[in-house]
């Protein structure tokens, strides 16, 4: 049968570093608040001259250059983004633009902070429907340009970046031995769309809007939809938490991580943590967490990885991948 296998990995993050300290004379806000809620110490803010669509650009390069492939050798670039540098054409066909590729097919998907995981399964879908061989999945953000930054309980939230992965074609046996995706658990309940949303857009306000949240909201569903959907994707491969080498969670709240890692039975020295460095990048922050693992290391060939996120809609979902 034919599998999803991830052949390369790649990440951009904007020049600007901006720590929690900076907020200090913005809003009322500490250091210690901060790092204390969130686990957030520093975030990357794009530039004038940085977009979605040029970091989105800069992490599939360096995916492409970690596979050992070129632009010629995919066929389908799907982009999971919130933060579109134009209400359209979609970003990605920017990005395939950018990338020199005049062939092939690409397109945005949006699902917030769980874009990255609905476009790994995507992907998949496409691969194994034959409709592509090789993909370049993206996440990339710029979310400092919808934040409210008078705003202290959503501004010190977030971050911009971009992480990639080349997903193509290889042979299984249907095995849970075999390379590439193996399961995927996808979600979605409009009924909580007030709680995590942007109050802007072309068919309502005729403007792009800022970022709302009822934070403690979002708090108390995250790790009960985290969990369930992760336990329906281990179900799915017939695995539990043990055979797992890695869990790459959507990087939003170190203390949403921690409390999913723990009721899931997930060991703690198994959970790759990045929301430190880069905050909550919406789409990009899974890809960002596995390109950061996968450089120093960590994540190695063969190895049984568990993707997952949650974000506004609400929308969640997992990805069982065998590296
Ligand atoms: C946002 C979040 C960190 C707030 O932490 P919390 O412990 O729930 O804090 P609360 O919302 O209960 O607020 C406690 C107090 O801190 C204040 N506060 C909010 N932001 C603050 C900040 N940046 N600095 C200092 N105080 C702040 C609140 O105003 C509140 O004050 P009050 O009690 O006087 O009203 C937390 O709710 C959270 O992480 N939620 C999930 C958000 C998330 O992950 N979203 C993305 C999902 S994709």
């Amino acid at each position: 049968m034919i599998r999803s296998v991830v052949r390369g990995t790649g990440a951009a993050l904007p020049r600007r570093i901006m720590k929690n300290a900076d907020f200090e004379g913005m809003v009322e806000t500490s250091d210690e608040w901060i790092a204390q809620r969130t686990g957030i110490r520093q975030r990357h803010i794009a530039g004038d001259d940085e977009t979605t669509a040029s970091l989105g650009e800069a992490a599939a390069r360096a995916a492409l250059a970690n596979a050992g492939l070129t632009p010629a050798d995919i066929d389908l670039v799907v982009l999971a983004t919130s933060t579109p540098n134009n209400t359209f054409p979609a970003t990605a066909v920017d990005i395939q633009n950018r990338l020199g590729m005049h062939h092939g097919f690409a397109f945005d998907l949006q699902a917030v902070c769980s874009g990255f995981v609905y476009a790994v399964a995507t992907a998949d879908l496409y691969i194994r429907g034959g409709l592509a061989k090789r993909v370049l999945v993206i996440g990339s953000e710029t979310f400092s340009r919808i934040l409210d930054w008078s705003d202290r309980s959503t501004c010190v939230l977030f971050g911009d970046g971009a992480g990639a992965v080349v997903v193509e074609a290889g042979e299984g046996t249907g095995a849970i031995a075999d390379r590439g995706v193996l399961a995927a658990s996808l979600r979605s309940d409009g009924t909580h769309k007030d709680k995590l949303f942007v109050d802007g857009g072309p068919s309502t306000t005729g403007t792009v809007g800022h970022l709302r949240m009822e934070g403690r909201e979002v708090f108390k569903h995250a790790v009960g939809m985290i969990t369930d959907v992760i336990e329906a994707t281990f179900a799915q491969a017939g695995i539990t938490a043990d055979d797992l080498d890695w869990f790459v969670p959507h990087q939003a709240n170190k203390r949403i991580i921690d409390a999913s890692a723990k009721k899931l039975g997930i060991a703690e020295q198994k959970v790759v943590v990045t929301v430190d460095l880069h905050g909550n990048t919406s789409a990009a922050s899974v890809p960002l967490a596995l390109s950061v693992a996968v450089a120093d290391g960590r994540i190695k060939k063969g190895d049984l990885v568990l993707l997952e996120a949650m974000g506004g809609g609400f929308t969640w979902g997992a990805v069982l991948v065998r590296w």
